[in-house]
């Protein structure tokens, strides 16, 4: 079996899918090598994110990553969901193949890029280096 059974159940039954009207940070990524999207909604109350979303545009390991990563973070404080890693989302999905990695790394930025959008519309400092664009060395090994 090419993928793991936890993958196979994110994939065909996703964890929070859709949109947050109202919310307080929304990251969209995208992969230019296979054109698949993925936006993340996060709500935040008080540190906390109380809600997160995601629309999907992509491959089925793209969308059992993302419904993981909300998983992931839901309920954790935003610190928490910048120390996501792809790695964490992979590990939780009982692994994925080596050339489907990049759609977890999609996943990783969706969520960091909602904090990014959530720290700037807030005005909350940050390290600019915490979101440093790494996009070519992940994936550049399909
Ligand atoms: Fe593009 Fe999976 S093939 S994210």
């Amino acid at each position: 079996m090419l993928y793991s059974e936890k993958v196979m159940d994110h994939f065909r039954n996703p964890r929070n899918v859709g949109e947050i009207p109202d919310a307080d940070g929304i990251g969209e990524v995208g992969n230019a090598k296979c054109g698949d999207i993925m936006k993340m909604y996060l709500k935040i109350d008080d540190d906390i994110i109380t809600d997160v979303k995601f629309e999907t545009f992509g491959c089925g390991s793209a969308i059992a990553t993302s419904s993981m990563a909300t998983e992931l973070i839901k309920g954790k404080p935003v610190s928490k969901a910048m120390e996501l890693s792809n790695q964490a989302v992979v590990e939780a999905l009982d692994g994925l193949p080596a050339y489907k990695l990049h759609c977890s790394v999609l996943a990783e930025q969706a969520v960091k890029a909602a904090v990014k959008d959530y720290y700037d519309k807030n005005g909350i400092a940050y390290d600019p280096e915490l979101f440093a664009d790494d996009d070519d060395d992940e994936h550049g090994h399909e």
